[in-house]
């Protein structure tokens, strides 16, 4: 990627551009670190009527796609959501086509562990994190009940791809929430969910389709960030490989819009390829250390295809 600084602070879109939050039958059944779902009222807009195939490439907790699907003009007419983190990936998988059975595993989970004192608690959820099941639906009800009981609702692994959050102290976790999974199942019908890397997910895009890439965030510092969703990092090589896949796809005319960390290295390579690049303020509902909760601003980009409205038939 050429890095060049860029000449002016990145646009800020004006507050009453952003429409108002819509009603969301469908919403994320997972709190990722990253999520967006703060940043839809900013995304949306950026959302062309009409894609006939909608690809999320690093899906996580998906809140725009789920928003999308929850938006009878926005909805696409095909999606593919894709991840490298395997438990992940079949976590949707369940979701989409078996929710019964997802549910019936996480009930007994969820009424023993609420039922239980403090220590009790603590003990039954490292039992679970020391787990390693096959079985999809048991690899699913795993990771809702760690994404639900664990620290701030953090999805980090070691170096070996082990997940490490330590418990959290939540009094009442909503660990098994039953419609939420239903209406998610009914929004991932005839979804493709794939495992792997991001420009795979999407090689087959064309220019009637769209894609939306939210990496994990470049770190603003050396100690800053948290980029491990997976055991593989998503360092600076990783960013240059996501801005050349976006170029290619550029080249095709397929609409794109990237999220990332205000990072002047970031901002400066996408810039100097005619990107736009609009600076919004942002609330991280995930982060470590309270006094980090503060609004921090991210960067979002587009290539000039996503400036039509709607993608022509
Ligand atoms: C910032 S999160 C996405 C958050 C999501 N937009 C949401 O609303 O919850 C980034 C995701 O990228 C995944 N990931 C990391 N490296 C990847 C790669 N090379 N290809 C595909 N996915 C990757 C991580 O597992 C993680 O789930």
């Amino acid at each position: 990627m050429t890095v060049a600084a860029p000449e002016s602070a990145p646009r800020a879109i004006p507050a009453e551009r952003a429409p108002t939050s819509r009603a969301q039958p469908h919403r994320p059944f997972l709190k990722w670190a990253g999520g967006k779902s703060q940043l839809l009222p900013v995304l949306l807009p950026h959302i062309p009527a009409g894609i006939e195939t909608y690809y999320e490439p690093f899906i996580g907790g998906g809140a725009l796609f789920f928003a999308l699907m929850a938006d009878a003009e926005l909805r696409p007419k095909r999606a593919v959501l894709n991840d490298l983190n395997p438990d992940l990936v079949a976590t949707y998988e369940v979701v989409r086509d078996a929710p019964d059975a997802l549910i019936a595993a996480l009930e007994p989970i969820a009424a023993r562990y609420l039922a239980a004192e403090a220590p009790e608690r603590e003990t039954e959820f490292y039992a679970i994190r020391a787990e390693h099941p096959t079985d999809p639906v048991e690899v699913a009800a795993r990771l809702l009940f760690l994404n639900k009981t664990c620290f701030n609702g953090l999805y980090r692994v070691n170096r070996k791809g082990e997940f490490n959050v330590p418990h959290g102290r939540y009094r009442l976790p909503h660990i098994l929430d039953e419609d939420g999974l239903r209406t998610a199942s009914v929004a991932l019908q005839d979804v493709e969910v794939r495992r792997g890397d991001f420009e795979a997910a999407c090689a087959e895009a064309t220019a009637r389709d769209f894609v939306y890439f939210d990496p994990p965030f470049h770190p603003l510092s050396d100690t800053s960030n948290f980029t491990s969703y997976t055991e593989h990092d998503f360092g600076a090589d990783e960013q240059i490989r996501l801005k050349q896949w976006n170029d290619v796809l550029t080249e095709r005319g397929v609409g794109v819009l990237i999220s990332n960390s205000p990072h002047l290295w970031i901002q400066g390579g996408y810039e100097f390829s005619g990107y736009q690049v609009d600076q919004v303020p942002s609330r991280r509902s995930i982060n470590s250390r309270g006094s980090g909760r503060g609004p921090i601003p991210e960067l979002v980009i587009t290539n000039p295809q996503r400036a039509r409205a709607t993608i022509e038939a």
